[in-house]
């Protein structure tokens, strides 16, 4: 007995999609999974019979092989649960084959088979968009983001009961709209109409803004460089929908989108001083996970008290040559992933910054940063204080 459904694994930033082939044959009960299987994913045979003989349904008691196609993709993230478990019900025939043609299937299982929200949901209704599916089947949580794909028909659906009932035609989902933008129009919290006198730092800013520079500020402390850099977003024009589509879908791969609604604010990061190089520029060794670099994609990476720092102007400057070696920023990915798959939107930005940081070396204080698809040239640095310039 043979079962095919879709399901998406996302790597880096984008969605790929998966067919996920079940065989039930003769043998002893068990559940092998092949295909480059993740460990997250080898995880899920555990996960799945429980979470289906918790919906009611039955676990065929025979040989179970699942096949994730292709097999030369490394395949990671709890999202391929609930394909899994549907590969297996088409196969037997509990579920009919022809009303699951058309639909790409995401979410992790809970031992009740229950859907639990699962990151990078975006990824995978844009790739599945991609592929010409008619539609996805994604857990409730993520019903919001899914719902930010235009012409897909997205199915939430709070368990595999229900996900099983909308096939055989007893269920029927709620309409799945988009949620509004963050706080419905943009809001910040602080405002660039608050500094008080600083007309040179001002100046710099706005050239910055205006240009997409990057900015060094220097100054004693209390200067006000960090109170600076914090209002320079609420200067920067609104993002594009491409734009925002593209941070919600980098925040949504990090596990960082709640909610599910479009990000409309561009985002203002700023780590820590002792933040890694690894946690700054994002890669991992099997998993990838966006590093805050490119999580300030279209906004503001801002590294404060910057000789202090972990990424010190030697140590980003020195991986700047291996990011652009590899065309990525998951340069510590490993070789299976496909090509092309592990760049992060903004490689030129992690470039331009170490740039920018490469003066800092020499004098030494804060970085705000913003589009830095420039080239170094374009950049913009500025003594911005003095001890005599006081706030009011
Ligand atoms: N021009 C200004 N307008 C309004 N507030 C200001 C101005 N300059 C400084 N301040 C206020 O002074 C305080 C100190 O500023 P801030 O923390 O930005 O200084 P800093 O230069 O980052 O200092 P440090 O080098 O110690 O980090 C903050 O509360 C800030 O809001
Ligand atoms: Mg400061």
């Amino acid at each position: 007995m043979y079962g095919r459904v879709f399901g998406v694994t996302v790597v880096g930033v984008h969605g790929h999609p998966v067919a996920v082939e079940a065989h039930i044959g003769r043998g002893l009960p068990s559940l092998t999974l092949t295909g480059l299987p993740g460990a997250p994913v080898q995880d899920a045979r555990d996960r799945i019979r429980p979470a289906v003989e918790s919906s009611g349904l039955e676990w065929p008691l025979r040989r179970v092989v699942v096949n994730l196609s292709p097999g030369n993709l490394r395949k990671e993230g709890a999202g391929l649960d609930l394909p899994v478990a549907m590969g297996v019900l088409v196969a037997s025939k509990q579920v009919p084959a022809p009303r699951v043609a058309g639909y790409a299937f995401a979410g992790e299982l809970s031992l009740k088979g229950t859907l639990v929200g699962t990151p990078g949901v975006l990824s995978v209704a844009m790739a599945a968009a991609r592929a010409g599916l008619r539609g996805v089947v994604v857990p409730a949580d993520n019903a919001a983001e899914a719902a930010l794909v235009e012409g897909l028909d997205v199915v939430a659906a709070p368990a595999l009961r229900e996900v099983v009932g909308f096939f055989r035609g007893t269920w029927t989902p709620s309409a799945s709209e988009a949620a509004p933008p963050d706080g419905g129009t943009v809001g910040h919290a602080v405002d660039f109409s608050e500094i008080r006198g600083q007309a040179q730092a001002r100046r710099a800013l706005e050239i910055a803004a205006a240009g997409g520079h990057n900015v060094l500020l220097v100054g004693s402390p209390g200067a006000g460089k960090t109170m600076l850099a914090r209002r320079l977003p609420t200067i920067l024009p609104a993002m594009s929908r491409e734009e925002a589509l593209e941070v919600t879908q980098l925040h949504s791969v990090a596990g960082l989108l709640h909610g599910g609604s479009l990000r409309q604010e561009r985002p203002f990061r700023s780590p820590h001083h002792s933040i890694s190089l690894a946690a700054l520029l994002g890669g991992g060794s099997t998993f990838l996970r966006p590093g805050e670099v490119s999580l300030a994609h279209h906004g503001v990476l801002f590294l404060d008290e910057l000789m202090e720092s972990g990424a010190t102007p030697s140590r980003v400057c020195g991986s700047r040559s291996r990011t652009a070696a590899s065309s990525s920023l998951g340069w510590r990915a490993r070789s299976s992933s496909p090509p092309g798959s592990r760049s992060w939107p903004p490689r030129t930005r992690a470039r331009a910054a170490s740039a920018a940081i490469r003066d800092a070396d020499a004098i030494a204080a804060t970085t705000a940063c913003r589009r830095i698809g420039r080239s170094s040239r374009g950049r913009c640095s500025i003594g911005s204080t003095s001890s005599s310039s006081s706030p009011g």
